[in-house]
């Protein structure tokens, strides 16, 4: 353990450049976070914007953390970034950013996984969750079923064989034509429309399998929307998105329930983006009480990608003394992993 309680945090893997300060107790000091709206215009996010925005957003969030949190540099115990999955060029200009500072200031340096920091998000909101638990991690890139039999030592026990659930949101919207991105958008929209609209397929309903298909799904929205008429999509819009966020948050909560009535585990944690789906929410919840689990969630805002989740997830290597060499590099491969 080193003397000081508070982690500098950065998060930089996609399009939201964030700085946190915490504290080893899993509490939040100081956050701030720009995300970068000159994407939207796109419909996506284009890589080398996202890494040169970072490169303008991380110095002046930096600063921001201090001031506001009245602490200096030399009063932290160590610097933690996510180093994977994301895109490259993003992660670099973090990991530069973190590896300066950690050795101008003789810090430690912590590398993070980025969905493992998105997991850890449910510390900073209900206080420190003792494992063992079922984690469903579903974010843009990403949808897996994690059993976590510690902080440190946990299973994927299912993922996605093709697209994620996130994916499936944006992919739906943008067919839609009602914006990026498009879960929250289809969130909104469905809480006026008839999830039973139209029945769009469930993939894989196997009852031993916990792996995720959306790939069908995407080609059945495609063909349906592409069979009906501009005005009359615009006039179902709700109900479409209703059956749409159904096709995609059901199989999510059937494996996970069943997986954890199956194996006896009564705590299970959301992460991610999707995290923040208000369906999901409520299915998972009503379907979890059957089993008498808990489910946690992180609040909305740390749903989304931030560097407070960042922190958390160091917070095991801060006490296991776990600090990374200065020549670490970043990669992009996907996956919830400890690093
Ligand atoms: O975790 P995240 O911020 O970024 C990644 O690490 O990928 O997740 C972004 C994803 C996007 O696909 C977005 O559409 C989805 O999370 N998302 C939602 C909601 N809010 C964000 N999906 C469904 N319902 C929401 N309310
Ligand atoms: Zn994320």
């Amino acid at each position: 353990m080193t003397k000081n309680k508070y982690i500098l945090a950065i998060e930089s893997s996609c399009d939201d450049t964030s700085v946190a300060v915490v504290d080893i107790s899993y509490n939040i000091v100081v956050m701030n976070t720009s995300s970068q709206p000159e994407h939207v215009v796109f419909g996506g996010v284009l890589p080398e914007l996202a890494s040169r925005l970072h490169m303008k957003n991380i110095l002046v969030l930096v600063e921001s953390c201090l001031q506001q949190s009245h602490l200096s540099l030399e009063e932290m115990s160590a610097v933690a970034i996510s180093i994977n999955p994301g895109l490259i060029g993003s992660l670099l200009v973090g990991l530069s950013f973190a590896k300066s500072l950690a050795w101008a200031l003789n810090l430690p340096l912590i590398t993070v996984n980025h969905m493992l920091g998105h997991v850890f998000a449910n510390h900073l909101v209900h206080g420190y969750i003792d494992p063992p638990y079922l984690a469903l991690v579903v974010s843009g890139g990403h949808t897996e079923l994690i059993n976590f039999e510690s902080d440190t030592v946990f299973t994927c026990v299912g993922k996605t064989l093709d697209d994620a659930a996130g994916e499936t949101f944006d992919k739906a919207a943008k067919l839609l034509g009602i914006g990026y991105p498009g879960g929250p958008v289809i969130d909104k929209l469905a809480k006026n429309g008839n999830p039973s609209f139209y029945n769009f397929p469930l993939a894989l309903k196997q009852k031993n399998d916990y792996n995720f298909s959306y790939s069908g799904l995407k080609t059945a929205i495609l063909q349906f929307l592409s069979s009906h008429e501009e005005n009359w999509i615009k006039e179902h819009q709700a109900d479409l998105a209703a059956a749409i966020q159904y096709a995609i948050v059901t199989p999510l909560v059937k494996k996970t329930v069943r997986y954890a009535k199956l194996n006896n585990i009564h705590t299970i944690l959301i992460a991610g983006g999707v995290a923040a789906n208000s369906y999901l929410r409520a299915q998972m919840d009503k379907a979890a009480a059957q089993i008498h689990a808990k489910v946690f969630y992180p609040s909305l805002t740390l749903c989304m990608d931030n560097a407070a989740m960042i922190a958390a997830a160091a917070i095991p290597k801060v006490f296991k003394g776990e600090f990374a060499d200065l020549s670490v590099n970043a990669f992009s491969d996907k996956g919830t992993r400890y690093i």
